[in-house]
């Protein structure tokens, strides 16, 4: 237990709000926000919002919420103040929820991603919390990961040397589960920009296709990005290659593989990939680190690892390779550069 508690008001009680959660033995790590805050012990859940009742209860009792509405219109009237603020609920809730959370003065909001469906509508969102002077998290998870931050500082540190290459596979929407591959390289290799868009495969969201990519970093390294079709099963895959070996995320970051190059033992002169070194990450220590990232904010200053910026870069890239593949549906590819 921390000497501080935050108090904390969470919006939409789905399944990132706690859902994933319910299915997991209670000694598993935190896979939602409910869970997470809990488990760190300097935050107070006293709050929730979740239009449909039955399942604002089934929360409230899950996670031991004093306080239950069914709408933010029924929260404003009785002057409650938060210090956290979760949006949980779906994206196309989020701008009119954080317009609301700003309404209350909190201190930090913690926003899922992406931040709104639309690129100027988040940028308007984050400017709002900044001109509030309220810190916006946004939950691109992966950035928290502590598996993540590690191969973050030895590409940084030179341990793999250059990058040559990425190439990277994803389903479920270019917005959806693209800017999570999007921001994650954002992290890992810098910036990145346009080069080629393919077509646009509508696997799950009406709004937001999968689209397979190509993109190039400042360095121009490059990053062929393809599609699966989620309707077959959900993946989401990146492959490094680097000057010393190459590194594959698989399963969504549970599973990695580090392969280095070491001299061949029967041809000579030659540099094979050596066997795997394999590490299953069955539990993702993300939602933990997170809100342990935003106590830390709060309390003592410190930097958030996923904040509107972060979130607005990803969605630039993945809003324009949408615009550019639907754009382009009768053309066979689009070039462009941003
Ligand atoms: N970071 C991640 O990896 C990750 C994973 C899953 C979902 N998400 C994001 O989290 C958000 C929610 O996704 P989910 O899968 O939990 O959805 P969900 O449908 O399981 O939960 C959303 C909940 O919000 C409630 N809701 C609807 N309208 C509302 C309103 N006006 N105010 C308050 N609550 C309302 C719904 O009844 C539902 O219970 C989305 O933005 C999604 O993109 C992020």
């Amino acid at each position: 237990m921390k000497n501080i508690r935050l108090n904390v008001l969470i919006i939409g009680c789905g399944n990132i709000a706690g859902g994933y959660d319910d299915a997991q033995p209670n000694e598993n790590l935190p896979l939602g926000h409910a869970k997470a805050y809990i488990n760190h012990g300097g935050f107070e859940l006293s709050t929730c919002i979740e239009p449909d009742a039955q399942k604002r209860v089934a929360f409230q009792k899950c996670w031991e919420v004093a306080r239950g509405y069914e709408s933010m219109q029924s929260l404003l009237v009785n002057g409650f103040a938060f210090d956290v603020i979760s949006i949980c609920s779906p994206t196309q809730q989020h701008e009119k929820d954080i317009q609301i959370a700003i309404s209350l003065h909190p201190k930090l909001i913690f926003c899922e991603k992406p931040v709104t469906p639309a690129y100027e509508t988040s940028l308007k969102c984050i400017k709002a919390c900044q001109e509030a002077t309220i810190q916006l998290a946004v939950n691109y998870s992966r950035r928290w990961s502590s598996q993540v931050t590690a191969l973050s500082e030895e590409l940084n540190n030179g341990n793999w040397g250059m990058v040559r290459s990425v190439t990277g596979i994803y389903n479920k929407g270019i917005l959806n589960n693209g800017s999570h591959m999007i921001d994650l390289l954002q992290c890992l290799i810098g910036s990145l920009q346009i080069q080629s868009v393919g077509k646009a495969v509508y696997d799950h969201w009406s709004d937001d296709p999968s689209v397979d990519c190509v993109l190039r970093n400042q360095h121009g390294v490059p990053v062929h990005i393809n599609v699966a079709d989620a309707r077959d099963y959900v993946i989401f895959e990146l492959q490094i290659v680097t000057e010393k070996g190459v590194i594959s995320i698989e399963d969504g970051g549970a599973k990695w593989r580090f392969r280095k190059a070491q001299p061949s033992s029967h041809l000579a002169g030659y540099q094979f990939l050596n066997e795997a070194e394999t590490i299953h990450q069955l539990q993702s220590d993300a939602l933990t680190n997170a809100v342990a990232n935003i106590w830390d904010a709060l309390t003592y200053g410190k930097p958030l690892l996923s904040d509107g910026s972060n979130a607005l870069q990803a969605q630039l890239v993945c809003e324009r390779i949408k615009q550019l593949a639907t754009q382009a549906h009768s053309h066979k590819q689009t070039t462009e550069v941003i």
